[in-house]
């Protein structure tokens, strides 16, 4: 197992690691050399049946759907298409309004998460079209969909989804950007800009792992917790839930993550003297507003670790303690933010002497309901 673990201490460790690998063999073939255009050769669909969409239902479990809340807000944003995100084991249950020209995305590392696959059969039964984004080729959820986006991040062995979730990133950015090219909505200095922003996501993985050694400093602060504070807003507080959910599958710190103009509406009442939040600020057009929000957390004691891009000068007036991520697009920022999330998830799980690979009551897999 020590071979396999390539000189890691632990699995979860090592796919930290690969993501920027991984995030590269996501992107193989599926971008045009000159990165003007999108090509998912793959995706058989009907003649006509891409403009055709008028809705999307995306449906996971755990981190998958977490993925799903950011494909959701860049579905919408890129292609115009309206775009609803569910939980597998309640989508099942709600009898959720199709149309014909409904497309059901289930989203999930292992294709074998019994309430996805649920859904996938029960939108197949109705007679949707479904697109499977999973990393195992053969699994179930790739034998049943109607298509297959395949997510080349490699096996993924620790409980704690890390490079599974960025690459799911990766797929459904390729997928909003070809919904929008072949929509005609977006220009093509538009594309072309993300497309570089996507190029280059390798590169910004690599230099965010290069702070992992000051990422481990934060953790040993971190691992003395009981409860914590993740906030954002828009894509930032998606991330903040992904963040929230590995600190407390692995580490076992309670972990709650909040829309950050939402916690005058309740949370603050948890926000007392020491408390930690990590406070993200990646979004240009929000930072104001997070920063305020900054501000109410740290007027009743809050500890505040913040992120935000390399160059930024503000934020540290307002925190604690700052994370900086090198500068890629707002709506990229998901896939940089979320692996100093991972590390110090995993380095405060460490620190604390968890079984950080197999993580108490979870499975890799769930294959029951
Ligand atoms: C389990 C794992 C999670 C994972 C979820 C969905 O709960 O512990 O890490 O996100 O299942 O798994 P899937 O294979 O469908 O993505």
């Amino acid at each position: 197992v020590a071979a396999e673990r390539g000189g890691y201490p632990h699995f979860m460790l090592k796919e930290i690691h690969e993501q920027p690998k991984a995030i590269r063999d996501t992107l193989l073939g599926r971008v045009s050399p000159d990165l003007s255009r999108v090509t998912l050769s793959e995706l058989k669909w009907p003649e006509g049946f891409v403009k055709e969409i008028d809705r999307i239902h995306i449906v996971a479990c755990g981190t998958a759907w977490h993925a799903g809340l950011v494909g959701k807000a860049v579905i919408e944003q890129l292609s115009g298409i309206p775009v609803e995100v569910d939980i597998a084991s309640e989508y099942r249950y709600r009898d959720p309004i199709q149309t014909p020209n409904t497309l059901v995305i289930v989203i999930s590392q292992s294709g074998e998460t019994a309430d996805t696959l649920a859904a996938l059969r029960e939108a197949k039964r109705r007679g949707r079209r479904v697109l499977a984004i999973t990393n195992v080729v053969g699994s179930s959820a790739a034998r049943e969909a109607d298509d297959v986006l395949v997510t080349w991040a490699g096996p993924e062995i620790a409980v704690a989804s890390t490079k599974a979730y960025t690459t799911q990133l990766v797929a459904l950015y390729l997928l909003a950007l070809y919904f929008a090219q072949e929509r005609g909505r977006v220009s093509q200095d538009e594309l072309h800009a993300i497309l570089k922003g996507i190029d280059g996501l390798p590169q910004v993985a690599e230099q965010v792992l290069d702070t992992a050694p000051q990422i481990e400093r934060f953790a040993k602060d971190w691992a003395h917790a009981s409860d914590t504070f993740f906030i954002g807003r828009g894509l930032d507080f998606s991330v903040a839930l992904e963040g929230a959910l590995k600190l407390k599958e692995i580490s076992y710190i309670h972990a709650e993550a909040y829309a950050a103009g939402e916690l005058k509406h309740g949370t603050l009442a948890l926000i007392t003297d020491g408390v930690p939040v990590i406070a993200l600020a990646m979004q240009d057009a929000l930072y104001e507003k997070t920063v305020s929000n900054i501000k109410e957390v740290t007027a009743r004691g809050a500890f505040v670790l913040g992120m935000t891009w390399v160059g930024d000068e503000e934020l540290q007036k307002s925190v604690d303690q700052v994370i900086y991520v090198p500068h890629t697009l707002p709506l990229l920022a998901p896939i940089a933010a979320v692996i100093p999330l991972q590390l110090l998830a995993y380095y405060a799980a460490v620190a604390r002497g968890n079984d950080v690979d197999k993580p108490r009551n979870l499975a890799k897999s769930v294959t029951v309901e």
